[in-house]
């Protein structure tokens, strides 16, 4: 089932059965891609605000029951991609997202890594979690199983590897670390920036 707004920009290439897409609102100067080769899957995207957001889901096999969800106001600077070819996977962005150029959810490793004693694989891939009111960084990098809680700042170029469970902090570096905390964010430059009394 697919529910897009009229005269949106979406491109859809679907190769599989029962995808489901919901797509409330894509402002004009926003553009969405939408690749699936898979079945069941779910895209849910309530306001895509400006850039352009692709979405690709399943590669040489088919990807079964993902999910990704993205709230209102989601600012998209230049090309977001946001990728899984694993099973089961959930992405889900909260509202009022900042995206930086080039920054990218990666949400599954694409080739598995197995114990070499059971040959069990290491490194599955369930979700990635982005809360409310985020500014994720220019090139930034978003591997699996990764939380990023709400009012969080990503510096430039950093990859984020894992769930980090304080609001309001910058991460930064290779792997992502806190590096303060208790920090808000505006939009506006600094110099423009009026604290609030
Ligand atoms: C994350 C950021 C906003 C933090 O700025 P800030 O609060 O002024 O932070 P500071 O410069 O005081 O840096 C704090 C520490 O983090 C380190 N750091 C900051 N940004 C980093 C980054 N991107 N990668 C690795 N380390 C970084 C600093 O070296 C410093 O470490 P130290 O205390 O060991 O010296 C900024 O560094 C950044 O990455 N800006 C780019 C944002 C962007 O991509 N904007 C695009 C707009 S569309």
């Amino acid at each position: 089932m697919i529910h897009l707004p009229k005269k949106s920009k979406v491109h859809l290439n679907i190769d599989g059965q029962n995808n489901y897409i919901h797509v409330n609102c894509i402002d004009k100067k926003a553009e969405l891609s939408i690749e699936i080769h898979g079945d069941n899957n779910k895209i849910f995207i309530d306001q895509l605000a400006s850039g352009k957001l692709t979405i690709r889901l399943g590669g040489a096999d088919k990807v079964f029951n993902g999910q990704i969800s993205f709230g209102k106001n989601i600012y998209v600077t230049d090309d977001l991609l946001c990728t899984f070819n694993e099973d089961n996977v959930n992405i889900s962005v909260g509202d009022f997202v900042m995206f930086a150029p080039k920054s990218m959810i990666h949400a599954c490793d694409g080739h598995t890594i197995f114990s070499k004693d059971n040959n069990y694989p290491l490194n599955r891939s369930y979700f990635v979690k982005i809360g409310n009111h985020c500014w994720i960084g220019r090139e930034v990098l978003i591997l699996k199983n990764s939380e990023i809680p709400d009012g969080c700042i990503v510096g430039a170029r950093s990859i984020v590897n894992k769930k980090f469970c304080k609001k309001n902090c910058i991460l930064v570096g290779m792997p992502a670390k806190v590096v303060k905390e208790n920090v808000g964010w505006s939009t506006e430059p600094p110099n423009k920036y009026k604290p609030a009394k």
